[in-house]
């Protein structure tokens, strides 16, 4: 598999990255701390180099205690920290059903020692901004990041969920490294932001690849989902919601049976090879998913297939958590 470099860093790492976040956030009570841990170290065995967490990806333990997702990380990567590129976000707390917002520079400054400390580094790799906060100029978060990677502090940052507007402020004060926004067939949106990315040297990481797991095929909306699974409210788990990707999903199969490969392979492979700036970073807590999804890496799909399942989706319309 041939490493993806990271914007114009001197960072490589593998075409899938491994997404932390379900460890203890958003499906369901949190996984124990020493399985999660046993579980991320042998992620690394398999060739995960790309680790990616949040300062607000907490989730409640079986005991009731608060699981935190950067120290879960922090302590799966410790033995073999400089092996791996390692993610974490700032500027995001969550508040029942909504999202507060701060990215003012004294917060970032704070957000960053926690993360430090919970995370047992000294430095981390990609330091993103998580949302964009509309009381902070883009010009003002970027020189707070231009100061941090001066400091040692981060040696890159991003920007998760941006728009090309604010992306290209912020990247003239202190260039952007990767930007990380949802992405999957059913989330295509912010393909506008493809020939930004190009011009600018910034690598794309997408989010949900898989549409929370849908594509993978292994889920309908009759799934059962454990409380506090977030897939319990998103719209492609709906009945109506299904019915409206199961177009997608027959089409998925029949790819997946022709390559000799799983749906959730032709998933990832479908972006993996539509252009070499972009990375996955799919989440599962099970070991042999997180074996098949890198593996996707491997996956070939021609431009012409592509090509060929671009059409079909711009002929489908889906309800999909996040959708605009
Ligand atoms: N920047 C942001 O705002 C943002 C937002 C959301 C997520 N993220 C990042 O993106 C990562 C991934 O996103 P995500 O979890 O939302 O969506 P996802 O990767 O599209 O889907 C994850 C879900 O799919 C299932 N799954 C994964 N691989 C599978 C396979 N091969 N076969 C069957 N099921 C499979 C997992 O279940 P099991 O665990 O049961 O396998 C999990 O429920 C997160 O971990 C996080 O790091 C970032």
């Amino acid at each position: 598999m041939k490493k993806r470099r990271l914007g114009r860093t001197n960072m490589y790492v593998n075409p899938v990255g491994l997404g932390c976040m379900g460890f203890s956030h958003a499906y369901g009570e949190a996984e124990d701390r020493e399985t999660a841990v046993r579980i991320m170290k042998e992620a690394h065995a398999l060739g995960y180099d790309f680790y990616d967490t949040a300062e607000c990806y907490t989730g409640i333990n079986h005991d009731g205690s608060i699981s935190y997702n950067e120290e879960l990380v922090g302590e799966a990567v410790h033995d073999f920290r400089d092996e791996v590129i390692l993610a974490t976000k700032f500027g995001v707390d969550h508040k029942g059903d909504h999202l507060e917002l701060d990215s003012s520079p004294e917060r970032i400054r704070r957000s960053l020692e926690g993360s430090l400390k919970r995370l047992h580094t000294d430095y981390i790799d990609l330091y993103y901004q998580h949302r964009i906060d509309p009381k902070v100029e883009p010009e003002v978060v970027a020189g707070v990041m231009k100061e941090l990677i001066e400091e040692g502090k981060i040696r890159a940052w991003g920007i998760s969920e941006v728009d090309e507007e604010y992306l290209r402020r912020a990247h003239a004060v202190c260039p952007v490294t990767a930007i990380q926004n949802r992405y999957s067939m059913m989330a295509t949106w912010y393909e506008s932001l493809f020939p930004v990315c190009e011009e600018l040297g910034v690598t794309y990481v997408a989010f949900s690849p898989m549409a929370n797991g849908l594509l993978s095929g292994q889920f309908t909306n009759e799934s059962q989902f454990a409380e506090g699974d977030f897939r319990n409210h998103m719209p492609q788990y709906t009945k109506e919601g299904y019915q409206k990707a199961k177009a997608l999903l027959d089409m998925i199969k029949e790819l997946a049976e022709a390559k000799n490969c799983t749906m959730a392979q032709i998933s990832l492979a479908w972006m993996i090879c539509k252009k070499d700036y972009i990375i996955p970073i799919p989440g599962s807590r099970k070991l042999e998913r997180l074996k098949e999804n890198f593996e996707s890496g491997n996956v070939v799909l021609t431009p012409e297939e592509i090509k060929n399942i671009d059409e079909h989706l711009a002929g489908m319309d889906f309800d999909v958590f996040g959708g605009h």
